[in-house]
């Protein structure tokens, strides 16, 4: 394997070792673990020659100015915060591979037309607060007022929580940008599904992001003596609640392209001998079709008021994310597309279930979406691995698609 991608493979070991809970993997938005990852990656970038700043989101930019007129810029990046016990790919493998690639780039002397800025986005997993993207929304200049008020599980808003660790007043910026200065956004991910490992290819091309509806659903019983109420005169909101994540699974498997699931269940005040008064869990819903995942949502929450209605529960429906299908440009793609088959010999487009960056960034610029086949297209688990040779593909993918840009832009 080429010196650089060993360099690569070493970085995301590194930063996979930076983490908030001892023994597995967890970085969430404005934490400790963040902060550090933050230190180590900027140093990486301030040695492949980048400027290095940290916004007061948290977002760290690395930037590498050109000495062309005219500079237009183009953003790469992806998240440095994680899921709970992640794997040490997602997100990671978006802000190392583009400093590697500038690095490799510098040592053979290329000098880029266009300015370079690469982003690590503090948070796009929702974790800490239940409204994703708050990095990128923030650098994009979409981070809202309202989105302030969401509350961590400690009660802290997002406002106290950014002011805190910047140690001033915070009023959502506007964007980092204008549209008319950039070139796009590229941002490199593992797959985080099968695909490219069944049809034995390192890398794909992203046609467009699934549509994504993700909130909290409350059913409200009463609690009462698990020991002296008798099963026909109890409301008990967990049972409600087992009843609809069966529903959830049915749905998900009845209609073709659709995944929906129940990723947590808290039975607010349960203790073993009280009837569960009051239970929230979360719903996440997606399809490649705005109106399959519209409609998919709509049935599902008829289905919750409909378990509720016989068992005397009052359900509550409220949605934290909601966003359309996003389409990558065609015109970036097709760039990346070519450097791609340049590279593997032919290429493969394919649409993410996932949510990303991008998702944001498509409101600002032009964006294009580098897979990487991962193990067992497995992801959001310790076990997530990109082998080192897919790595060593998606960076000369990226260092082609630079230098085949830069020479489209000396023209
Ligand atoms: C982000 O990882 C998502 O949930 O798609
Ligand atoms: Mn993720
Ligand atoms: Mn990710």
């Amino acid at each position: 394997m080429a010196d650089h991608a060993q360099r690569l493979v070493q970085m995301l070991d590194e930063l996979g070792r930076v983490t908030d809970e001892p023994g597995r993997l967890t970085r969430t938005f404005l934490s400790p673990a963040m902060e550090r990852a933050n230190l180590l990656v900027g140093g990486w970038m301030t040695e492949a020659g980048l400027a290095v700043h940290e916004d007061d989101a948290g977002n760290l930019v690395g930037r590498l100015a050109s000495t062309a007129r005219d500079a237009k810029t183009l953003l790469l990046g992806s998240h440095l915060d994680t899921v709970r016990n992640a794997g040490r790919f997602d997100g990671a493998l978006g802000v190392l591979l583009p400093i590697v690639a500038l690095a490799e780039l510098r040592q053979r002397g290329v000098k880029l037309p266009f300015h370079i800025e690469i982003l690590g986005f503090s948070e796009e997993e929702a974790v800490r607060f239940a409204g994703a993207y708050i990095g990128s929304k923030a650098y994009t200049g979409r981070l809202r007022a309202s989105d302030l008020k969401l509350k961590d599980a400690g009660g802290h808003t997002l406002r106290e929580v950014i002011e805190s660790h910047s140690g001033r007043p915070f009023t959502p910026p506007k964007s980092a940008h204008r549209p008319g200065e950039l070139l796009g956004y590229l941002e490199v991910h593992i797959e985080q599904g099968p695909v490219l490992e069944a049809k034995k290819l390192a890398v794909g091309v992203v046609s467009a992001i699934a549509s994504q509806t993700r909130g909290r659903l409350t059913f409200q019983g009463k609690a009462g003596h698990a020991g002296t109420t008798p099963m026909n005169l109890r409301r008990d909101a967990l049972a409600g609640a087992a009843e609809f994540v069966l529903s959830v699974e049915q749905v998900g498997r009845a209609r073709p392209g659709l995944v929906a699931t129940v990723g947590t269940i808290q039975v607010l005040g349960g203790a073993a001998n009280v009837i569960p008064g009051e239970v929230a869990l979360s719903l996440d819903v997606r399809h490649a079709s705005d109106s399959a995942c519209r409609a998919a949502v709509a049935e599902l929450v008829r289905q919750a008021k409909q378990i509720a209605r016989p068992r005397q529960l009052r359900c509550a429906w409220q949605p934290t994310i909601q966003h359309d299908a996003t389409p990558c440009s065609p015109a970036l793609t097709a760039q990346l597309a070519s450097s791609v088959t340049a590279v593997q010999g032919k290429n493969l487009s394919l649409v993410s279930g996932a949510g990303h960056d991008a998702v944001i960034l498509a409101a600002l610029t032009p964006v294009a979406m580098l897979f990487v086949r991962c193990r067992d297209g497995l992801s959001h688990h310790p076990d997530e691995h990109a082998a080192p040779r897919d790595l060593a593909v998606a960076l000369a993918v990226v260092i082609d698609f630079l230098q085949k840009l830069s020479v489209a832009k000396s023209r």
